[in-house]
C-alpha cells in the first residue's frame, strides 16, 4: 500500500521503494523532506540521484511555497493537549501543540519530568475534556520515568489507572544512536495501528552531552542532533501530533549550552512552530514557567506547583 505511493514518485522503482520504505520513508512526503545524503544512505544510491527523487516528490505532494490562507488552514489542523494545569494552558494559548516540538528547559528539579508525565495523561483524555483521545511515547534518556506517578496523575482526571498506563509506550534510550533509532521506531507503532499523539523526550541532549565531549565533536554532535530533531519534526507534522522535549540548563552556563535563551543545540531547532519554556524555582514548591521567543506567544510567566496530584495551579 505504502510502496505503491512511494513509487508514485518519478523515478522510484520497486527496488528503491522497498528500501526506502524499510529505512522509514514511507511515503512521499517522508521523501520530499528529507536531505539527499539521507535519501542516499536509506536507497543505496548517489547523491545526485537522491536529489531528483526528492525534487520530484516535493512536486507531487505540493512542498514548496503555500498561500498565507493555505497556511491558516494547515495552522487550523493543530490541536492542543492540556497540561493540566489552567496557568500552564493559558500561557501556552491553550495548551502543548501538535505539529510542532515544545521544549521544556530549566535547571534540575525545575518540573521538566513531571510535566512530561503529566502530558502521557493528559492526552488519553476525551477531546472534549482537553485531550487527544490519544497515546503517549515516552524515550527516557535519564532513567526517571515513574508509571506510579501516572497511576496518581489518572486518579486526579478519574481515568482508568491501568488504561492509562497502557497508553504509554515506554523506552529507555541507553546512548545517542539508541536515542536516535527510537525516534525513528515510533513511526512503526503508528503503522501498527497505535494512536499516538505525544512523543516525549526526556532529556534531549543529556546522552549528547556526555558522548561527544570537546570542541573537535561539536559539528558531528550538531549534526546528529539535527538529524534526531528532524526525525522528530517530521513525525509532528505528518502525523499531527505533538512532540514535548526537556533539556537541563545550568544556572551558570557552561560552554556546551552557551547563553540558556539559545535554541537547545545552537540554532539547531530555530524552527518557527517550536514553543520553549523555560522553567524556573520558585519558594517551596513553587516553579514559574515563561514563554521564551515564540513566534505566536506573548513572553508571559506563571506560577504553578509540584504536588502529589502532579502539576497543578496555586
Ligand atoms: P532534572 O531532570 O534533574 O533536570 O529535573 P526536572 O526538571 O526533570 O525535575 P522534576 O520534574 O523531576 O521535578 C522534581 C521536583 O518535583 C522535585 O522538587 C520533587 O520534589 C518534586 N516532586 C516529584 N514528585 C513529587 C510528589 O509526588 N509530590 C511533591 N510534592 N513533589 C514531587
Ligand atoms: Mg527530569
Amino acid at each position: 500500500m505504502s510502496l505503491d505511493s512511494l513509487e508514485e514518485i518519478p523515478g522510484v522503482g520497486p527496488a528503491i521503494a522497498k528500501k526506502l520504505y524499510e529505512a522509514g520513508y514511507r511515503t512521499p512526503e517522508a521523501v520530499a523532506v528529507a536531505t539527499p545524503k539521507e535519501i542516499a544512505i536509506a536507497a543505496e544510491i548517489g547523491e545526485s540521484t537522491a536529489a531528483k527523487i526528492i525534487e520530484a516528490a516535493r512536486e507531487l505532494v505540493n512542498i514548496g511555497f503555500i498561500s498565507a490562507e493555505e497556511f491558516l488552514e494547515q495552522r487550523k489542523k493543530i490541536s492542543q493537549i492540556m497540561t493540566g494545569c489552567k496557568s500552564l494552558d493559558e500561557l501556552l494559548g491553550g495548551g502543548i501543540e501538535t505539529r510542532g516540538i515544545t521544549e521544556l528547559f530549566g535547571e534540575f528539579r525545575t518540573g521538566k519530568t513531571q510535566i512530561c508525565h503529566q502530558l502521557s495523561v493528559t492526552v488519553q483524555l476525551p477531546v472534549e475534556s482537553g485531550g487527544l483521545n490519544g497515546e503517549a511515547v515516552y524515550i527516557d534518556t535519564e532513567g526517571t520515568f515513574r508509571p506510579e506517578r501516572l497511576v496518581q496523575i489518572a486518579k486526579r482526571f478519574g481515568l482508568d489507572q491501568k488504561k492509562v498506563l497502557q497508553g504509554v509506550t515506554y523506552a529507555r534510550a541507553y546512548n545517542s544512536d539508541h536515542q536516535l533509532y527510537l525516534a525513528q521506531s515510533v513511526e512503526d507503532l503508528i503503522n501498527e495501528g497505535k494512536n499516538i499523539k505525544l512523543i516525549i523526550v526526556d532529556s534531549i541532549v543529556g546522552h549528547f552531552r556526555s558522548e561527544y565531549v570537546g570542541r573537535g565533536l561539536l559539528a558531528e554532535r550538531q549534526q546528529k542532533l539535527n538529524k534526531h530533531l528532524h526525525t522528530l519534526l517530521r513525525l509532528a507534522e505528518l502525523y499531527n501530533l505533538a512532540v514535548v522535549v526537556t533539556n537541563q540548563v545550568m544556572a551558570k552556563p557552561d560552554t556546551f549550552f552557551g547563553d540558556p535563551t539559545q535554541p537547545v543545540g545552537g540554532h539547531i531547532v530555530a524552527h518557527n512552530c517550536t514553543t520553549r519554556i523555560y522553567l524556573r524555582k520558585g519558594k517551596g514548591n513553587q516553579r514559574i514557567a515563561r514563554v521564551v521567543d515564540s513566534p505566536f506567544l506573548p513572553e508571559q510567566e506563571t506560577v504553578f506547583l509540584i504536588t502529589e496530584d502532579g502539576v497543578v495551579d496555586m
